[in-house]
Formats: C-alpha cells, structure tokens, sequence
C-alpha cells in the first residue's frame, strides 16, 4: 500500500497536485515535481537557499512537511519570473551585478520580494532583517541592498520601467 499523500495546491498561481510520503520535506518534494529553481543547500534552516513563499510569507522549505501546504499558495523564484512581466528584482539583480553564483538568489529575491510589498522603501536595517535567514558566501551583500532598494524604487515608480 503506497503511503503517497496527495496535496492539492496552486504553485505560482497554478493549481497542482503533488503527492508526497508525510514525512517528506517541502524542499524534495518539490525538487522531485520539477520546481528545481528551489535550491538544497544546508536541509537544516540555516541558508535560505530552499526559501519559498507560503500564502506571501518566506519559509524555508526545508523545514516545512509537504502535505502541510494542502490547500495553500506555494511561490517559487518562477512565480516572480513571468516573462511577459518579470519582478523588478530580476533586472536590479543582474544590472548590480547581485548574481555571482547564483545558489543564494531565488531564496533572497523570495525574502526581498515579501519585503518590499510590506516595506516598499527598505532601509539597509529592514533589509538586513528581511535577509537574516538567507547566506550568501558570493557578493559580500552590498549589491544585493543595492538591487532590492532599486526593485523598491522601480514598484514605487508604478513597476517595470522597461
Ligand atoms: S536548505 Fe533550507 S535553510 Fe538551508
Ligand atoms: S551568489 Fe553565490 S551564494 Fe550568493
């Protein structure tokens, strides 16, 4: 008898079903359906590289069963990737150069974003908070600050000014 539960959810605004043994992590069940674009780095709260947003709040994936997202909204680096209307995050991270090797990115643009639509002009502080659950060991965060607070700058401006 398979002990599979089916998990009924949106992802990215998508409606799914996963299935997942109960004691499988978020993180590998959704590495397992395809959404690799949600990095495994420390399996244990530490990085933030397997950050998603649940309902518009950041958890670590990692720390999170799968079947407890039964009935909720899931958003992966994806969902803010809509390449008809891409987040400003994405155009501010690659013009400071915030990319280096890119393990860390979907997890901090995943805290950032939750950020900036609660904080829409984040000082270094409310940023450093926002990212406290995400490593980098690449940039050295100064181009990260720099690309959230210009994200910020371009959703205040009424969005993508491409
Ligand atoms: S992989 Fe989840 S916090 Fe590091
Ligand atoms: S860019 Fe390499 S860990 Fe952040």
């Amino acid at each position: 008898m398979s002990s599979e539960k089916a998990i009924a959810v949106q992802i990215n605004g998508i409606g799914r079903e996963l299935s997942a043994p109960a004691n499988e992590t978020l993180l590998d069940c959704l590495r397992r359906h395809g959404f690799f674009e949600v990095k495994s780095g420390c399996e244990k709260g530490d990085c933030g590289a397997c950050a998603v947003q649940i309902d518009g709040e950041p958890v670590d994936s990692c720390l999170t069963l799968a079947w407890t997202v039964e009935g909720r909204s899931v958003t992966t680096l994806e969902g803010l990737n809509d390449t008809d209307n891409p987040h400003p995050l994405i155009a501010a991270f690659l013009e400071h150069g915030a990319v280096q090797c890119g393990y860390c990115t979907p997890g901090i643009m995943i805290a950032a974003e939750a950020l900036l639509r609660e904080t829409p002009e984040p000082s270094d502080d409310d940023i450093a908070i926002a990212l406290s659950g995400n490593l980098c060991r690449c940039t050295g965060y100064t181009k990260i600050f720099a690309a959230i607070k210009q994200a910020g700058e371009v959703l205040r401006a009424g969005g993508n000014d491409d």
